[in-house]
């Protein structure tokens, strides 16, 4: 699939697997998300560009290798994509923080923003937006929409678990954000739910049910 990368490393399998359990409690769930976080940020920051420079060891010049400056972003989709922030600014901590709320409208079952807060410059960063479950698709798009809207035109979509359907509905609308994900799932169920999935992203981060 184009422009879907899932990351294998063993270590993100692994945690994968523990998250997904259901005998897993809330504060190890909250833990093994951000670890798996850390080594997601790792796997997709692979290709961030370098820029030679010279620094003087205690022995001499040396000449090295720094990232090139690009200013990164990270956008969590409220309320799960924030189980994975902490992660990710572990490696990259001087990306900005955006927020964005998004709720379905009960009659069109549309994503409605109810919160948003971005970085002033957005749109000349490199954005990865975070969401552990991609499910229908439908609030990853609307983010990605908004961010558009703003001028961004680098976004990255991060979540642990997609579903077919969520991968096929992004790229319909934006076939330009690559998607990165520990696992792509059978199917949804009826409820919107990935199936075999983890359950609630939400509710296993923060004990609500
Ligand atoms: N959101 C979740 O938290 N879990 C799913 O399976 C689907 C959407």
């Amino acid at each position: 699939m184009e422009n879907v990368f899932v990351l294998d490393h063993p270590l993100i399998q692994h945690k994968l697997a523990l998250i997904r359990d259901e005998n897993t409690g809330s504060k190890e769930f909250r833990e093994l998300v951000e670890e798996v976080a850390v080594l997601m940020a790792y796997e997709a920051t692979r290709n961030m560009p370098l820029e030679e420079t010279e620094v003087k060891t205690p022995v001499g010049p040396a000449k090295v290798k720094v990232l090139s400056g690009k200013k990164m972003g990270i956008i969590p989709i409220l309320r799960a994509g924030l189980g994975m922030v902490n992660g990710m600014l572990k490696l990259i901590p001087a990306a900005r923080v955006g927020h964005i709320g998004l709720y379905r409208d009960p009659d069109t079952l549309l994503p409605v923003e109810y919160y948003c807060k971005l970085p002033s410059d957005v749109s000349e960063r490199e954005l990865i937006i975070l969401d552990p479950m991609l499910a229908t698709g439908g609030s990853a798009a609307k983010a990605v929409e908004i961010l558009k809207e703003k001028g961004a035109t680098n976004i990255k979509l991060m979540c642990l678990i997609a579903a077919p359907e969520g991968i096929e509905a992004v790229h319909e609308k934006h076939p330009d954000v690559e998607i990165y994900t520990a696992s792509i799932d059978e199917k949804l169920n009826s409820h919107g739910y990935i199936v075999p999935g983890l359950g609630d992203a939400g509710d296993r981060l923060y004990g609500t049910k």
